[in-house]
């Protein structure tokens, strides 16, 4: 095609050309207009959207492009602070934008449970609202006193799944079982191993689990029977993560018996599990596949078993962590995470590695503009980690990147500006807790000791 920019209103002819990589596409802009071929209807939309990059005056361009992984994720935890549908929409549309595929949707917590189930009501009319919520790191033990809560239909979560779908992103949803249920075993105390008290107002983790009855197991399954019913995803999350065991008569093997039981049910319906790397302690399920978040080395362990692995190792991509040591970043949590931090890390290089994952967790993220603030640009640096190549200079993407901002500026989002925090970003009623990274490293090494 002759080089020049295209004229305006140009048409954009779009075709699907099954030579090309599955999610690639061929830009080719100029004089003659705009064709854009991918390699199916994905590649096709991430072609539309490098093209709403280039804005409305569209430059002579020839562009080639493919992603290096297949999961390019985020994980967004609707349960410690509920998101309105139509915010989870704007953040599908959010990160489709940056070509992300996968919302892997947190869906329950000690303190909430968002998704409604049938037959299960008190899950919702109990599990789903909390009297107060704690302020801050829970290191300062406050509290603003305040109701909180909210679920999803199973039409909201339908309509979720389906504009996603619209967007070629996967909702990986997770049930987190058996720990980090207070909140159905607040509902239902038949659950638990004793406890009959609220959904957790605070943070941290609950010691109150599920039991592990015959009883216990088949409310699992209706409930996972339930999500699979919604989410046509391959990929079930069932969590898994940081269960105490002190109120079960046996220890980490009672856990693992507990997977594999949920991976067997979910295998009659053709799913995979999907959990946090603690599934390794005792081996994993054949087919599960790790979200491995305990520090780096967990992914290698996974790796090692024989386990595909998505990599979201917290003190590289845990966008909850602080971004900077300014005084005025919002409840500074975890260890440093700067955008450099994100835009560096490399995951293992092994065939069981299907990508990486963000994950933003919202104890102190009481709103969508607060997630935003939080996610941006951090996330447009993971959306290069996941899609280009392994070498990858900071220096070219933050030369790159103010132009980028101005595109999330005009779509309003609350991007945190690479000179800080604006003053209204601050939350004082929030105070956090950082942490350095040598203190998190012992601490990940000592949680990690039953992996090695
Ligand atoms: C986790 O951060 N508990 C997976």
């Amino acid at each position: 095609m002759t080089p020049g920019p295209v004229p305006p209103g140009a048409e954009v002819r779009t075709r699907v050309d099954p030579t090309l990589a599955a999610e690639g596409y061929v830009l080719s802009c100029g004089p003659a207009g705009i064709d854009l071929a991918g390699g199916s209807e994905a590649g096709v939309f991430y072609g539309r959207q490098t093209l709403r990059q280039l804005g409305p005056d569209v430059p002579g361009v020839h562009i080639e492009d493919a992603p290096r992984f297949t999961w390019r994720g985020v994980m967004l935890d609707v349960a410690r602070h509920f998101m309105p549908v139509p915010d989870v929409l704007r953040f599908v549309d959010l990160i489709a934008f940056h070509k992300l595929n996968v919302l892997h949707l947190h869906l329950t917590d000690d303190q909430g449970w968002r998704i409604e189930v049938p037959g299960w009501p008190r899950l919702t009319t109990v599990g789903a609202w909390r009297s107060s919520t704690m302020l801050g790191s829970r290191v300062h033990d406050l509290h603003d006193g305040e109701p909180h809560g909210g679920f999803y239909t199973t039409a909201d979560l339908r309509q979720i799944v389906e504009y996603a779908a619209r967007r070629h992103v996967t909702v990986v949803p997770e049930v987190d079982m058996p720990g980090h249920m207070q909140a159905a075993v607040a509902a239902y105390p038949a659950l638990g191993n004793g406890f009959d008290g609220p959904v957790r107002t605070g943070w941290g983790i609950s010691s109150h689990v599920l039991n592990l009855s015959e009883a216990t197991f088949d409310f699992c399954r209706r409930v996972l029977d339930h999500v699979c019913d919604i989410f046509p995803s391959e990929f079930i999350g069932i969590g898994g993560d940081e269960c105490p065991t002190v109120e079960w008569p046996g220890g980490r093997e009672l856990q693992a018996d507990f997977t594999a039981r949920m991976a067997s049910h979910l295998a009659t319906r053709g799913r995979r599990v999907y959990g946090w790397d603690e599934i390794l302690a005792g081996g994993a399920p054949d087919g599960a596949v790790i979200a491995a978040w305990r520090g780096v080395e967990p992914a290698d362990v996974a790796i090692r078993a024989g386990h595909q692995v998505v990599c979201c190792p917290d003190v590289k991509l845990y966008l909850d962590y602080r971004q900077s040591d300014d005084p005025g970043e919002p409840t500074p949590v975890g260890t440093l995470l700067t955008l450099e931090d994100v835009y560096t890390y490399e995951p293992p290089s092994s065939p069981l590695v299907l990508g990486a994952q963000a994950n933003i967790w919202t104890e102190h993220m009481e709103s969508r503009s607060r997630v935003e603030y939080m996610a941006f640009p951090r996330l447009c640096a993971l959306a290069e980690v996941v899609w280009g190549p392994a070498e990858r200079d900071f220096g070219d993407f933050t030369a790159r990147l103010p132009a980028h901002l101005a595109r999330l500026g005009a779509l309003g989002v609350n991007y945190r500006p690479l000179s800080g925090p604006r003053p209204a970003d601050a939350r004082p009623s929030a105070p956090g807790n950082p942490r350095t990274l040598a203190d998190r490293l012992a601490e990940l090494h000592e949680m990690t000791a039953d992996l090695r």
